[in-house]
């Protein structure tokens, strides 16, 4: 038996307006689509903008549903619109921030286990690391790669 260990590694900021430009505007566009953002069963507001390799920027919000489980978060609504508009495209970069009540949130906003399996396989069909910028008023962190957020993938299915 081995005992095996991994680390992760992340750049931290204060705050958002400490960001390289083209980090600080792709957040910007994140926290813009915060109002698009239907979500009055949890009043939680949440925003992703995706740059792609074409230069295009998708921003999508999180949209819920009466029977709860039929919402989708901000991230995979982003995502799949951006695989079907444009399915030859990487994503280059993924920003994502929420707010409450019109203010955003102080701390990250971490994508949940299931936008983490849908980012995973956005990145494995790219072979590119997808940047991750997560946004907060008094924090950003910035993160390259899935594996960051999503060791252990499950990526194959048995033949
Ligand atoms: N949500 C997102 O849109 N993205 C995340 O990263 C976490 C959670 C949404 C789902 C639901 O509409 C609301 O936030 C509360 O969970």
């Amino acid at each position: 038996m081995v005992t095996k260990s991994f680390s992760i590694q992340f750049d931290e900021y204060d705050c958002l307006d400490d960001l390289a430009t083209q980090d600080k505007n792709l957040l910007y566009k994140a926290i813009e689509a915060t109002n698009s953002s239907y979500a009055p069963y949890s009043n939680f507001n949440v925003g992703a903008a995706l740059l792609l390799d074409n230069n295009e920027i998708i921003t999508a919000s999180n949209q819920e549903n009466i029977a709860y489980p039929s919402g989708l978060c901000a991230e995979r609504v982003a995502i799949f619109y951006a695989n079907s508009k444009f399915p030859t495209s990487k994503i280059i970069t993924i920003a994502i921030v929420a707010s409450v009540n019109g203010s955003i949130c102080d701390m990250p906003t971490y994508p949940c286990g299931a936008c983490r399996q849908v980012m995973a396989e956005a990145e494995s069909r790219s072979s590119e690391r997808i940047k991750y910028i997560i946004g907060g008023k008094k924090r950003v962190q910035i993160m390259y790669g899935t594996e960051s957020l999503l060791p252990f993938i499950f990526d194959s299915l048995p033949k």
